[in-house]
C-alpha cells in the first residue's frame, strides 16, 4: 500500500522514515472500519461542535467519504464500527474533567440528556446497521459510546475487536488530532494495526501536529481514501488469521524447513485460531488446527476440498509419469484411479492377503532372531512383501532380494524430496528452471538426482507382470488382473477405460503408498515398547493371558486382545507419520466461520498438533496406551486420535489391509519377544532417544534395540512356523 503522505508534506515525517529505524505497518488480514464520531454534534451546522465550516475546508466532504467507505467495507463483510461520544447523566457528571474545560453548552451537544437532545445522534443516511441482514453472514455493525477521545478508554472495543478476529483497524472521522489520533495510538498499542485516511478525516496532513504524525508514522500507515474502499470491498469475508508476511515474498522465510507443524501449533495458539492462513508468491495455504475444522472442511464438505495441489516436486520425480492416485489432481481419472484401487482393499477383500501378511510377520520376526541387528531390514522386508505380492504378484524370498533395494531407493526418494507440496518449487513454480547449483534449489537438485528410483519402482515390476501375461503366466495380483481385463477387452474391439499408463500408475500406487508407511509403523512399535517396559509387560501379560505360550497368536485372538490395539492407537498419536497430512486443495471459494478460503488454497492438517493438545490429551508428549481406558478401568477415557489415514474423498484406502500388517506383526513380536534398549558390557540398559527426521515422512533415524526370545517355546514356535 503506498502512502500517500510525500515528503514534502512534512520533513518531519520523512526524516522519521528515512532514517529507517521505523516503518508504517500495513495492513493485515482481517480489517475493520472505524468512525469516530461522525454524527450530529460535529456534522450538523446547528451544533456548536459543528465542524461543517472549519479553516481546513474538508468538513463537508466528510460524511460522503465516510458513506462510500461504509457501503464498501459492508459489501466487503468487514465490520463496521461507530464509537461516537455521548454522556448520559444530565449534570455531565461522565464528562469528567473535560466539564471543567469546555462549556456545558458545548459538551451538551453530546449530552443525551440535554433538554433539547437535538445535537444528539447519528446523521441521516449515516448511521450503524445493527440488525442481522439476511443477505450478509458478517456481524452487524458494532456500536460504542465512549465519553473521551480515544474509542478504548474505558470501554469494551478491544475484547470485541478480539472477538472478531480483527487486526487492521481504519480509521476515519472527525478529528484527526484528538479522536483519531488518541485511537490510534491506543490501538497500537494493544497491537492491531492503523490505517489513516487522509480524506475522510478533519485536518489536512498539513494541520497535524508534529507530535501526531512522528506517533503515526510509526505506526500507521497513511492511505489514500481512493485504495481503501477496494481493498475493503474486496475482502468479501476476513482471510484465517496468521502470522504477517514480508514484502514479495510473503510467509516464505517465515515457516521452518523442518518441522514446521510445531510452528503452526505455536501460531494457532497464538491467534486463537483453529484455522491459520499464509501465502507465498501466489500459492495460498490453510493449516487446520483441530478435529473440529478438519471434519467441517475435509469431510462435510468433502466435495470442495477433494482436489489436491499441483506437486511440482513430485512430477520433477517424474511421479507425474505414471498416475499416482496419491498425487492425482480432482477429476475423472483420479475418481477411476480411486474407483478401481478402493474396492480391492476393502474390509472384506483384505481378508485375502491374511495369509500372507501373517507368514510374512514370522519370517521377518524368524529372521530378527537369527540376526537382531538386523531387525530394521527385515521390518523393511516385511513391509515391501505384502505390497508387492498384493500389486504386482511378486514374492520377495529373502533379506537380499533386489525388490527390497528397489523399494528402499524409491522411499528414499520420496521422503527426503521433503514434506508435499511444501518447496520452494511447489510454491514458486518458475524456480523449477532455475539453475539446481544454486543453494535453495537443494531439493530440487536432489529430486532429479533421485527420479530413476522412482522410474525403476514403477517400471521394473510391471514390465516384469507384462512379461509374465505375454507368457501366459497367471498370478493372484492387482496388475495381472487388470491386465487380463485390457486384453480381454483388447481383443474383443472394447474400449478400454484404463490405459496402460493407469494400469502401471495404480499398481505402484498400492506398492509406494503402503510399503514405508506400514514399516515405518512397525519401527515405531519397537521405539515404544523398548522405551516402555511397562507397557510392553502389560502387552505379553494380555497375549499369555488369551493366547497361552503353547501357540502362535492367530488373526481370531486379535480382538480379544484390547491392549494391543491402545499400543497402536497411541502409537498414531504419537507419532503421525504425516504431521501436516497429505494436503488437499478447495476446488471453490468457500467460508468458514466468517473466514474467507479461496479457491485454490492448499490445505494441510496439523495432525501432530491435534494430537498434542493439551486440552484433549494429558501429558501428550508420554507414551501411555492406558489414556484411553475409561475412568473406571484406571485411565482418562481420552478419544484414540483421528487422522492419521487423512480425510473426506481422498481417505487412505489401505487402512484396513495396513492394520492388520501391524497388528499381526505386533501380537507374534510380543508373544515371542522381549525388547530393551542395547545393554552395555556390564549388563546395564542404555536409554536414550533417536534422532527423527521431519523432512518427509515423520520417522526416527535407524536406532539399535536388543531383541531377546521369550523361551526356549517361543523359539521353537517360531522356527517350527514355516
Ligand atoms: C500406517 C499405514 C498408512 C498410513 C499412516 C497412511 C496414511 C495415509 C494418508 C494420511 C493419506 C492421505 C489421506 C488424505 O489425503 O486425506 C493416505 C492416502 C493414501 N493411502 Fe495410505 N496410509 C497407510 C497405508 C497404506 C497402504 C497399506 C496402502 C495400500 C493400498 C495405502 C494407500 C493409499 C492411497 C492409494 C492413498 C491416496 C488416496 C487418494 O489420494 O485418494 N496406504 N494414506
Amino acid at each position: 500500500m503506498a502512502s500517500a503522505l510525500l515528503a514534502s508534506d512534512y520533513p518531519a515525517y520523512a526524516e522519521s522514515i528515512s532514517n529507517k529505524t521505523q516503518a508504517p505497518l500495513g495492513w493485515g488480514v482481517r480489517p475493520a472500519l472505524i468512525i469516530l464520531d461522525v454524527a450530529k454534534p460535529y456534522f450538523s451546522s446547528s451544533s456548536p461542535q459543528s465542524l461543517l465550516q472549519s479553516s481546513c475546508g474538508t468538513g463537508e466532504t466528510i460524511p460522503a467519504a465516510v458513506a462510500s467507505l461504509v457501503a464498501s467495507a459492508r459489501s466487503g463483510g468487514c465490520p463496521v464500527i461507530w464509537a461516537n461520544t455521548l454522556f448520559t447523566n444530565a449534570n455531565l457528571r461522565d464528562a469528567g474533567l473535560w466539564k471543567q474545560k469546555v462549556s456545558a453548552k458545548v459538551l451538551g451537544a453530546f449530552n443525551e440528556k440535554d433538554s433539547e437532545r437535538q445535537h444528539v445522534g447519528f446523521l441521516e443516511g449515516l448511521a450503524p446497521e445493527t440488525a442481522v441482514q439476511e443477505n450478509r453472514s458478517v456481524v452487524p455493525d458494532l456500536v460504542i459510546n465512549k465519553k473521551f477521545a480515544s474509542a478504548f478508554f474505558g470501554t469494551n472495543l478491544a475484547t470485541q475487536l478480539q472477538f472478531l478476529n480483527v487486526d487492521t483497524l481504519v480509521f476515519c472521522g472527525a478529528r484527526t488530532g484528538g479522536e483519531i489520533r488518541q485511537s490510534a495510538l491506543d490501538a497500537q498499542g494493544l497491537g492491531f494495526r492503523g490505517i489513516f485516511l487522509l480524506r475522510s478525516t478533519m485536518m489536512s496532513v498539513h494541520d497535524l501536529p508534529p507530535a501526531v504524525l512522528l506517533a503515526a508514522a510509526a505506526s500507521i500507515c497513511f492511505v489514500s481514501l481512493y485504495l481503501v474502499p477496494r481493498i475493503l470491498g474486496k475482502r468479501k469475508y476476513h482471510l484465517p488469521p496468521g502470522p504477517p508476511g514480508e514484502f514479495v515474498l510473503g510467509h516464505y522465510r517465515k515457516i521452518p524447513f523442518v518441522a514446521a507443524f510445531k510452528q503452526y501449533a505455536k501460531w494457532s495458539r497464538e491467534y486463537s485460531s483453529d484455522v491459520l492462513y499464509f501465502e507465498t508468491f501466489g500459492t495460498k495455504w490453510i493449516v487446520l488446527d483441530s478435529l473440529k475444522a478438519s471434519v467441517d472442511l475435509l469431510d462435510k464438505r468433502g466435495a470442495n476440498y477433494s482436489d489436491r495441489p499441483k506437486f511440482i516436486m513430485f512430477e520433477e520425480l517424474r511421479m507425474g509419469w505414471a498416475p499416482t492416485l496419491t498425487w492425482l489432481r480432482w477429476g475423472p481419472r483420479m475418481q477411476r484411479h480411486r474407483k478401481i484401487l478402493q474396492p480391492a482393499f476393502s474390509k472384506s477383500q483384505v481378508r485375502q492377503y491374511q495369509d500372507n501378511q501373517k507368514k510374512q510377520a514370522l519370517l521377518c520376526l524368524k529372521s530378527i532372531a537369527d540376526d537382531p541387528n538386523s531387525w530394521n531390514n527385515a521390518i523393511r522386508r516385511f513391509a515391501v512383501a505384502i505390497v508387492l505380492n498384493i500389486s504386482f504378484g511378486v514374492d520377495v524370498d529373502g533379506p537380499d532380494s533386489p525388490w527390497i533395494k528397489i523399494a528402499d531407493d524409491a522411499a528414499e526418494a520420496i521422503s527426503n524430496s521433503g514434506a508435499p507440496a511444501s518447496s520452494i518449487v511447489d510454491r514458486f513454480p518458475a524456480t523449477r528452471h532455475l539453475p539446481t547449483w544454486l543453494p535453495f534449489m537443494e531439493r530440487l537438485r536432489y529430486a532429479r538426482k533421485w527420479r530413476w528410483a522412482i522410474e525403476a519402482i514403477t517400471n521394473v515390476p510391471f514390465s516384469q507382470a507384462k512379461q509374465e501375461m505375454d507368457q501366459k503366466i497367471i498370478r493372484k495380483c492387482f496388475a495381472h488382473d487388470r491386465l487380463a481385463i485390457y486384453n480381454t477387452n483388447a481383443e474383443k474391439g472394447v474400449e478400454n477405460e484404463f490405459n496402460m499408463d493407469d494400469i502401471r500408475g495404480a499398481a505402484a500406487t498400492i506398492y509406494i503408498a503402503g510399503n514405508d508407511t506400514t514399516a515405518t509403523t512397525v519401527i515405531l512399535f519397537v521405539l515404544y515398547l523398548m522405551q516402555n517396559p511397562r507397557a510392553q509387560q502389560r502387552a505379553q501379560k494380555e497375549v499369555d493371558r488369551v493366547v497361552g505360550t503353547k501357540r502362535l497368536p492367530t488373526w481370531e485372538d486379535i480382538p480379544n486382545l484390547p491392549y494391543l490395539n491402545l499400543i497402536l492407537q497411541e502409537t498414531y498419536r504419537m507419532n503421525p507419520l504425516s504431521p501436516l497430512g497429505i494436503p488437499h486443495a478447495a476446488l471453490n471459494d468457500d467460508v468458514y466461520n466468517g473466514m474467507y478460503i479461496p479457491e485454490g488454497t492448499i490445505v494441510y492438517q496439523n495432525i501432530w498438533s491435534m494430537h498434542h493438545n493439551e486440552d484433549v490429551y494429558s501429558d501428550p508428549m508420554i507414551f501411555r496406551p492406558e489414556r484411553y481406558l475409561s475412568k473406571a478401568e484406571g485411565g482418562n477415557g481420552e478419544p484414540f486420535p483421528v487422522g492419521n489415514f487423512g480425510f473426506g474423498r481422498r481417505v487412505c484406502i489401505g487402512r484396513t489391509l495396513a492394520e492388520n500388517s501391524m497388528m499381526i506383526i505386533l501380537v507374534n513380536l510380543v508373544a515371542t519377544m522381549t525388547l530393551d534398549y542395547p545393554l552395555d558390557k556390564d549388563g546395564h540398559r542404555t536409554p536414550f532417544e533417536p534422532d527423527w527426521s521431519f523432512r518427509g515422512q515423520a520417522h526416527p533415524l535407524p536406532f539399535p534395540a536388543s531383541f531377546s526370545l521369550r523361551s526356549a517355546k517361543a523359539e521353537e514356535l517360531l522356527r517350527n512356523a514355516f
